[in-house]
């Protein structure tokens, strides 16, 4: 069966596919002009004067198939994308320069407008913008999964006003994630790290419901340890999340949090190619003014017998500073784990995708998601803001069922 024809959202085990237009939904495009929302958010290296480089090109490279496809098809191709957070404002730092570089060798024949975030009206979602986003395009497709969470003018405007669709990495992306929420292989196990405890307390708890084990590693698990009880030294923790990680703790489901801790002498300093002061390897509890910044070697081995042992396994976020070499044995390890799990692996966010990457792994997961924040918003909420709004576009196919995409009691 050929990508983007409708029988792919006839599966019915995935209702966020029902109504939603794929390209095969878009009329005649011979002569079209298509407005394309990509997610070109890629890592970039600045070295002092010298432009900077894009050190990633994995974003770009996903969203080709699309590309390639709406040329094939007759249409020229103009592509839209933001590039870190400038505040609205025009910001030398987020320049699109060395994203057009990768992308003129790429696909030459594509437009790229200038960084949407240029714009307030971007992330306000100004009318406004829309209609100047929209002005002298026939169709619109979004291939921007990993911002598709937002409530964005370039993501939930146009599909309004233009006949609209998925594209395929979208799609792709939706097929691999829906699988999650409908009836996945048990157990199911997740493996959540990184730092923002804020960002992430809510699909926290919105996983618990839908996963067998709940594997915390990263800056998340310096806030559940000390929720607790735990001393985390001079860790980092988000101390208002403190309840919010007790409760989560009480809920009476399977979580996991390290037990023992990679943790940074007090004042050195880490990151990239640091090495000066000790590290050492210590319990669940930190010594004053240590820092915990990965799971130790017990933790590893815990965190990997749980993980092999999954029918399904999601893993977003590092388990520690994974880019300075002292902090990244942990998140090596579960790399590892992941691909050794004979089940379901499905990777997403940045520094996890990296991290397969540089170990060689990435043939040996599952599915590598472009998102970060969006799959586990979509874990979540059952259902993304991006989605919705193509699902209302006026070429979207009838639904089928009545029920909404699955919604979850957060
Ligand atoms: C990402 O990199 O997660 C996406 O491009 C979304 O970016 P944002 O988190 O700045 O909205
Ligand atoms: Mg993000």
């Amino acid at each position: 069966m050929g990508e983007g024809t409708r029988a792919v959202s006839e599966e019915p085990d995935n209702p966020l596919l029902d109504g939603l237009p794929l390209l095969g939904d878009l009329p005649d495009l011979d002569g079209a002009s298509v407005l394309v929302r990509v997610d070109f958010n890629v890592p970039l290296r600045s070295c002092g004067t010298e432009p900077s480089v894009v050190t990633d090109d994995f974003r770009i490279r996903a969203a080709l198939p699309t590309i390639e496809y709406l040329l094939a098809q007759g249409a020229s191709v103009t592509a839209c994308t933001h590039l870190g957070r400038p505040a609205g404002c025009p910001d030398v730092q987020w320049d699109l320069g060395p994203v057009r570089e990768v992308l003129s060798e790429l696909a030459p024949q594509v437009e790229l407008l200038e960084n949407l975030r240029f714009d307030p009206g971007e992330e306000d979602n100004e009318p406004g913008f829309v209609e100047k986003l929209i002005n002298g395009h026939d169709a619109y497709v979004n291939d921007a999964f990993g911002v598709s969470h937002r409530r964005h003018a370039s993501i939930v405007g146009p599909p309004s006003r233009l006949p609209s669709a998925a594209g395929f990495l979208l799609q792709r992306e939706i097929e691999a994630l829906g699988g999650l929420l409908g009836s996945p292989a048990r157990p199911f196990v997740a493996v959540v790290g990184g730092a923002k405890v804020s960002d992430k307390i809510g699909v926290l708890k919105a996983l618990l419901q839908r996963v067998d084990t709940l594997v915390v590693g990263g800056g998340l698990a310096y806030t559940c340890l000390a929720a607790a009880g735990h001393d985390v030294g001079g860790s980092m923790i988000d101390e208002q999340r403190i309840p919010d990680c007790l409760s989560l703790l009480r809920s009476g489901r399977s979580i996991v949090l390290p037990t023992d801790i990679v943790a940074l002498e007090p004042g050195a300093e880490f990151g990239p190619g640091c090495s000066e002061g000790d590290t050492r390897v210590v319990g669940a509890d930190v010594p004053a003014g240590w820092m915990g910044l990965d799971i130790g070697p017990a933790t590893v081995e815990a965190f990997s017998r749980v993980i092999k042992g999954a029918g399904t396994v999601l893993w977003n976020g590092p388990m520690g500073v994974f880019e300075d070499e002292r902090f990244n044995a942990g998140t090596a390890g579960v790399a590892r784990a992941v691909a050794e799990c004979g089940g379901y692996t499905v990777v997403g966010g940045g520094d996890s995708v990296a991290a397969v990457d540089q170990l060689g792994l990435e043939g040996q997961v599952s599915f590598i998601s472009t998102g970060g924040g969006a799959s586990l918003e979509l874990l979540e909420f059952g259902d993304l803001p991006g989605l919705a709004a193509l699902r209302g576009a006026s070429n979207a196919p009838p639904r089928k069922s009545d029920a909404k995409p699955v919604k979850l009691d957060p």
